[in-house]
């Protein structure tokens, strides 16, 4: 596995495997990598024949620097699950090298980027969608690999590349879960016992309103009750939102399902170390027969 440390080296690598017609796959990350990580380099690895993982923690995504400085790092752990893995390369860029003295230019998408994490969050996509564009001008990638566990950040990364005519297929990947339905996050590991116990109630709230919808249950505020019951089985959990949003604009559905509709929740949990940890997840509901 070959690691590459400069944007720099990056372009050259992967201008020569272009010139070889080869097929480049890139798995963007933050590191502290688990199995929802992995599940994207199989799918890039199914749609690449060179898959490049880059392990890069944002300063620019974060909210406060208390935040920046709690992000697991596990560097060494993270190259020997992707050399397990098969990756052919990982990208370990510098601050420096992605945001040279004086960067002051910006990627920034102005209504998907508004709701939910982004109303939660100021300017968190900002940071996302800036990296991420640097993130392809460096691997020159063919296709790249997101979570639908991060639905919005998907739609963002989907809409900017559309809008600035990046010639990259961005493909989401369901998200991998614990047995009892909890979506991995580099974040579980901070829940106390409890908290992590009692933290199957997001995903149990998106279970319950996809089988009512099965069932022909299309009307929001019934959907939303059926959501708060659900998360009212958890003492810990303090919700931030749970809403329904049109799955292609993220436009706000009220009344009823017309349409393939987002439900994202977000919901606290008390944490080991005090800060309370944000965990989400979401479901598209969908209105007719598949
Ligand atoms: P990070 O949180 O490390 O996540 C990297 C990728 O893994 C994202 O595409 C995320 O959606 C995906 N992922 C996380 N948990 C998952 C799960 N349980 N199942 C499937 N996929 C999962 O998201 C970021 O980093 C950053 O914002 C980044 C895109 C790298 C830009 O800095």
């Amino acid at each position: 596995m070959e690691t590459i440390r400069s944007t720099r080296a990056l372009q050259a690598r992967a201008d020569k495997l272009r010139q070889q017609g080869r097929r480049i796959g890139l798995v963007p990350t933050m590191g502290a990598l688990h199995e929802g990580h992995l599940s994207l380099v199989d799918a890039a690895r199914a749609r690449a024949d060179f898959v490049v993982v880059s392990i890069y923690v944002n300063p620019t995504q974060f909210n406060g620097a208390a935040d920046l400085e709690a992000y697991p790092r596990t560097v060494e752990a993270d190259l020997a699950a992707c050399e397990a893995h098969g990756v052919d390369a990982v990208f370990l860029p510098s601050d420096e090298d992605l945001y040279p003295e004086g960067a002051e230019t910006w990627v920034e998408s102005t209504e998907i980027s508004k709701p939910l994490e982004g109303a939660s969050r100021p300017g968190h996509f900002r940071g996302v969608a800036t990296v991420v564009s640097k993130l392809f001008l460096a691997a020159k990638p063919h296709v790249a690999c997101f979570g639908e566990k991060d639905y919005q950040q998907l739609a963002v990364l989907k809409r900017m590349t559309r809008d600035l005519g990046f010639d990259i297929d961005v493909v989401g990947v369901p998200t991998v879960r614990e047995a009892d339905g909890l979506a991995l996050s580099s974040r579980n590991v901070r829940l106390t016992p409890e908290a992590r116990t009692e933290a199957v109630v997001v995903s149990r709230a998106l279970d319950a309103a996809a089988s009512a919808v099965a069932a022909g249950e299309f009307r929001v505020e019934a959907l939303q009750h059926l959501v708060q019951t659900e998360l009212d089985k958890s003492v810990l959990g303090e919700l931030d939102y749970a809403e329904f949003r049109c799955a292609e604009s993220l436009a706000p559905v009220t009344d009823v399902l017309d349409r393939p509709t987002l439900l994202a929740l977000a919901v606290q949990f008390p944490s080991k170390d005090g800060d309370p940890v944000r965990l989400i997840d979401n479901r598209v509901l969908e209105t007719s027969p598949s």
